[in-house]
């Protein structure tokens, strides 16, 4: 088999596409990011990369705290909306109509829409030449039952393979991305939602 050479990138697959909540009352926010792993079990922890020029890394840095939250198929434009708008100039909250749920162990709030939602805490925080790695202990998993197999475990094939809807590398926005059209469709999908 011939082998192409591409130019080097992280050419991982699949790629989980995640909302991610930070900051707290007023200030909290929500971005997207799809540079995230498991990285250790005992305790559970969750590595996220977010380059410091986001709103979000400085309040993730101050707070040391956010919420991993896993969306649904059907919120794959949700997901390109807040991660191509900034808090600096959109309040996303009220452009996508995503709402907000009190988590149980941290500051930032759950995005009541998003069927999982894990809440971190900060314990390493790493500087890499383009991004910051964020190494956080998950201290609480929020499910909707609707996703939760007879052992009570998330099962992500009752969402349709919510986190891994891609089925390509997953680094930017789907093609064709147009700010206004996309918010006229992500309007659309908050009124039936
Ligand atoms: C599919 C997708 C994946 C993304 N993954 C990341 C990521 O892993 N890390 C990151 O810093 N930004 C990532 N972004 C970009 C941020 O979500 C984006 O810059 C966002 O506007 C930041 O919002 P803020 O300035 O309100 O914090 C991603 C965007 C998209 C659309």
């Amino acid at each position: 088999m011939t082998k192409v050479q591409l130019s080097p990138d992280t050419t991982l697959f699949p790629v989980p596409v995640v909302l991610i909540t930070c900051g707290v009352g007023n200030e909290a926010n929500l971005f997207t990011v799809n540079r995230i792993s498991s990285c250790n079990a005992e305790p559970p922890m969750i590595a996220i990369s977010v380059r410091p020029s986001r709103v979000s890394h400085d309040l993730i840095e101050e707070l040391g705290e956010f919420v991993v939250n896993i969306p649904r198929p059907d919120m794959e434009l949700i997901c390109d909306y807040v991660g191509t708008t900034t808090a600096r100039k959109t309040d996303k909250w009220a452009e996508t109509g995503l709402t907000r749920l009190p988590a149980t162990a941290v500051q930032p709030p759950l995005i009541a829409q998003c069927p999982v939602n894990i809440e971190c805490q900060v314990r390493y925080n790493i500087t890499l030449p383009s991004h910051c790695l964020f190494v956080a202990e998950v201290v609480a998993l929020n499910a909707d039952e609707s996703v939760l197999n007879e052992r009570q475990e998330v099962d992500f094939a009752l969402a349709q393979g919510m986190s891994y809807w891609s089925g390509v590398v997953r680094e930017r926005p789907v093609d064709n991305f147009r700010p206004d059209k996309l918010l006229r469709k992500v309007q659309a999908w908050s009124s039936y939602a």
